[in-house]
């Protein structure tokens, strides 16, 4: 695998022709998506600055363009009508400023007066490469013209590390102010949220203090990406806590999960049911984002990088690696989020597939309706060994994933079984396959399991065992694999 020198992972692009030919490249690859926003060339995480504005919805990602490494981070923009069908823009923001110079980090987007503003961390590095996070903001206006401010809204906060970043912007309409909610880690290193408010939008911010989490003082390093969503009539405080080891969750120390709870915004305390809930049950989830702006009052979208940190995955050899999730309605039930496929990813479906021998398509949608014990293999060998595994098991009304039979294993030591009791025994499964991506939504959304997949030729097969009824569907691409910088 290539060693990569800083001075490679930071350079600056000053041209699309300098990464022409590896897009060229990696085009090519069998793993490449259909209908999931995946990056343009080297290396996507993040989702940023989700939100809907001027008739339309706005979507960024983290970007790398040199290969499959974390390095110089630009905004890549992607937009979209109906949340299916995805157009790619090109780079937003550039990390071309001193107060951003070694990236444009997370953040998040909200619609002001004259332009859409965007709320990034501008990761400064200083001679000695000490880090010094900064709160920016890019305007975009509706003509496509962009304006960077040239100072950042506020600076790091002294009391807390140099991990302070990936900005919230809220907008409070009974209070009439914003609020920003950054991720932070203490001086005695622990994670947390802080927060800032302002009157206006852009101008006079000021620190308010940090997010008060009764019982979650010590929870993880460094929370990244937190958010405080409203969704139906409870508050959700979501957040990436990393460096944790948790029971049941494999060899992965960076989780992304929620509270549910409500959030007062005058003392910013978060009183909570004090359980840590895990949003997804699969291997390759993180950084989750809640659209702004949703104009559906109540409900929720959310999309979130199908990776995760410090991992690595078999098309990093192509010199690319990492695609979202498919975006999700979020509703609450039980205090648990539910998250459905949106209906009109049915749009996308293009005739029913019957099988032959068994054989499955590389991008199709399954459903089925079930009861009782469930065993379903997604790209088995013949003989019916290996494959990606979902099970069922009625009697502790349990579903699980196990991905330890592909061919192509990585990030075993993150693990390779997970599971989620239910609320209700299962009946009902979704399932949208794409050439590197699997994602499950069980009982519509109560359980969801989001897994990168890499089948090889010989691992083609499905096979079902329990009694249900499944229909298959080939599924229309919805995103073009072109390139535009
Ligand atoms: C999460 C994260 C964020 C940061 C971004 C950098 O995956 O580490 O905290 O802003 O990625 O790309």
């Amino acid at each position: 695998m290539k060693k990569w020198t800083r001075e490679e992972r930071y350079r600056v692009l000053k041209s699309p022709d300098e990464i022409r030919d590896l897009h060229e490249r990696i085009v090519k690859s069998d793993y490449r998506q259909t209908y999931h926003i995946q990056s343009v060339t080297g290396l996507l995480n993040d989702p940023n600055g989700f939100v809907w504005h001027d008739g339309k919805w706005h979507l960024f990602y983290q970007w790398c363009p040199w290969g499959a490494v974390h390095g110089l981070k630009y905004w890549y923009q992607t937009v979209s009508k109906d949340l299916v069908t995805w157009e790619n823009v090109g780079v937003c923001i550039r990390p071309d400023m001193e107060m951003d110079n070694a990236g444009a980090y997370s953040g998040s987007a909200l619609p002001g007066k004259d332009a859409l503003c965007l709320f990034y961390s501008g990761n400064r590095r200083d001679e000695n490469w000490i880090r010094v996070p900064n709160t920016c903001v890019l305007k975009m206006y509706d003509d496509g013209r962009i304006s960077k401010l040239p100072w950042p809204i506020f600076g790091p906060n002294p009391n807390y590390t140099e991990h302070q970043r990936d900005p919230k912007i809220i907008y409070h309409s009974e209070l009439k102010k914003y609020f920003i909610i950054l991720g932070a880690q203490t001086k005695d290193k622990r994670g947390c949220a802080i927060i800032y408010r302002s009157n206006e939008l852009i101008d006079g911010w000021e620190f308010a203090g940090e997010l008060k989490v009764p019982g979650f003082e010590n929870f993880g390093d460094m929370w990244e990406c937190p958010a405080i969503e409203r969704i139906g009539e409870h508050d959700v405080l979501l957040f990436c806590p990393q460096h944790l080891s948790i029971e049941g969750r494999g060899g992965n120390i960076h989780h992304n999960g929620y509270l549910v709870g409500k959030m007062d915004w005058e003392t910013l305390t978060f009183e909570h049911d004090n359980y840590f809930h895990f949003l997804d049950f699969g291997f390759d989830s993180y950084a989750a984002e809640c659209a702004n702006n949703n104009p559906t009052e109540g409900n929720a979208v959310l999309v979130a990088w199908m990776g995760l940190p410090d991992t690595s995955y078999p098309t990093d050899e192509e010199e690319w690696s990492g695609c979202l999730t498919l975006p999700r309605e979020l509703v609450m039930r039980d205090n648990r989020l539910i998250q459905r496929p949106l209906p009109a990813l049915s749009a996308l479906r293009d005739g029913n597939v019957e099988l032959i021998d068994g054989k499955l398509p590389r991008v199709c949608e399954i459903e089925i309706f079930c009861s009782g014990d469930v065993e379903l293999k997604l790209f088995a060998h013949e003989d019916g060994s290996g494959g990606y595994v979902f099970r069922y098991d009625d009697r502790t009304q349990t579903a699980s994933v196990d991905k330890s039979g592909m061919e192509k294993r990585y990030n075993q030591n993150f693990g390779e079984k997970m599971e989620r009791p239910l609320a209700n025994p299962l009946t009902h499964l979704r399932i949208f396959i794409d050439r590197s991506s699997v994602e499950i939504f069980a009982n519509d959304g109560d359980g969801v399991f989001s897994s990168r997949i890499f089948p090889v030729d010989g691992e083609d097969r499905l096979i079902f065992e329990g009694s249900g009824k499944m229909e298959i569907w080939k599924l229309r691409p919805a995103i073009k694999d072109e390139f535009v910088v």
